[in-house]
């Protein structure tokens, strides 16, 4: 009796102490840094903005066009299929074919509300509690919460920054343990820009397959390359059939953030246990954004093009700038995304948030906080090239201004 009475006001103390209303995976996850500094840079005026993997041009018309009519002819005033409409679902197929080489039909693809919605469905799917899911690290911050908000436990493993923010697949063997369940990556990676190289997606896939783990990929990125690097899709492996989900999206490819759109590629008998996720959290996709979706596949491929070769030259001129500040960071050169991860070299920067808020607060330059992707981020920062040249010479103005140059 004594002993359970105590149990009982342990219980009630540890209530007590936190916000009771909240769920121990909800508390678990911290707050966002990228937003934390985007609310910080809305308060200066004139800021130089680096900070947002957002890109900045406008939905091609056509796309936007397609979205209209959808409207005007009625299509979108009710749910669509839950897996998303079956024209689009075909149209994704053909692409998956054609630029993943993954042979996919039209009932291993569900149509999610982003990469996002895709990945954070896959996890509810897969991952019982207490169930680990190793990410090489720095990663994308919301894969981290994904894994957390699905009551799982994110393993960060560290890339070799040294070579490029390669994946060390050494040290993921190491960390595997009975409970690991999944491996979850971004290629290209936000925050380095790293493609990973399909010598070591395929060693990946081994290790997948020998240990009966599941792999969790997101593509977002997969257009922007460059320097003869190219995109390589796992679930391109024929034996990776049942341990690969794949999510996509129109956001990057196509400049359609704000229509919440994109994919899921699974094995057919995945894909209805993906659905007890996704139908509870949305029911379907927005069923404008799925005709908007469906022509961005069907029309000119013209943007992604268009768009590369502005990143592309945008990476070269931050890459040029970071050259002169070459007492301050040491960068490794990305192959992909938009998106670089340069080290602090000043002692300063072994705090990178309040490095990142200096910079903010001092030199008017809004950038994102290395830590905001993972322990191993710290003493780094994450620079966004997906703005105009003009924005990455004025935010660059201002820091040789700040480090007195
Ligand atoms: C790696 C990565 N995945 C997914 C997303 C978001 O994708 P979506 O808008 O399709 O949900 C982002 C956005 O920055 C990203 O960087």
């Amino acid at each position: 009796m004594k002993i359970y009475i105590k149990k009982y006001i342990e219980k009630k103390m540890i209530k007590m102490k936190k916000d009771w209303r909240i769920s121990n995976r909800a508390l678990k996850i911290k707050k966002s840094a990228i937003h934390e500094m985007t609310r910080l840079s809305k308060q200066v005026e004139d800021v130089a903005f680096l900070s947002w993997a957002k890109p900045t041009s406008d939905t091609p018309e056509h796309i936007k066009n397609a979205a209209v009519d959808a409207i005007t002819n009625g299509l979108v005033g009710g749910y669509s299929e839950n897996a998303g409409i079956i024209e689009l679902r075909r149209e994704i197929s053909k692409k998956l074919k054609k630029d993943n080489n993954i042979d996919a039909d039209v009932s291993q693809i569900l149509v999610t509300i982003g990469a996002v919605e895709g990945l954070s469905s896959a996890i509810m799917a897969l991952v019982d509690p207490g169930d680990e899911v190793i990410l090489p690290s720095p990663t994308y911050s919301t894969h981290i919460r994904q894994v957390i908000i699905g009551s799982g436990k994110p393993v960060l493993v560290p890339t070799i920054e040294e070579e490029g923010f390669i994946l060390d697949i050494d040290a993921i063997r190491k960390v595997i343990t009975p409970k690991t369940k999944a491996i979850m990556y971004c290629s290209p990676s936000n925050p380095t820009g790293t493609v990973f190289s399909e010598k070591h997606l395929r060693q990946l896939s081994d290790i997948a397959l020998e240990n009966n783990l599941m792999i969790i990929t997101d593509e977002a990125y997969e257009y922007f390359t460059y320097d003869g690097y190219k995109h390589f899709s796992i679930a391109s492996i024929p034996e990776m059939k049942k341990n690969a989900i794949s999510c996509f999206t129109f956001t990057k490819s196509y400049a359609m953030t704000g229509w919440r759109i994109g994919y899921l590629h699974a094995d057919e008998t995945l894909i209805p246990q993906i659905k007890k996720a996704h139908i509870p959290f949305a029911i379907c996709a927005p069923v404008v954004s799925q005709y908007a979706a469906l022509a961005a596949l069907k029309g000119s491929q013209d943007c992604i093009k268009q768009f590369k070769q502005h990143y592309l030259s945008a990476r070269n001129l931050m890459c040029k700038r970071l050259d002169r500040l070459s007492s301050f960071f040491d960068y490794q050169k990305p192959g992909g995304a938009y998106l670089m991860f340069p080290k602090i070299l000043l002692k300063e920067g072994k705090d990178s948030t309040a490095f990142c808020k200096k910079l903010l607060k001092d030199a008017k330059v809004s950038t994102t906080p290395g830590v905001a992707f993972g322990p191993t981020g710290e003493n780094h920062l994450r620079l966004s090239f997906c703005v105009t040249e003009e924005m990455i010479n004025k935010a660059f103005n201002r820091m040789e201004t700040f480090f007195g140059l």
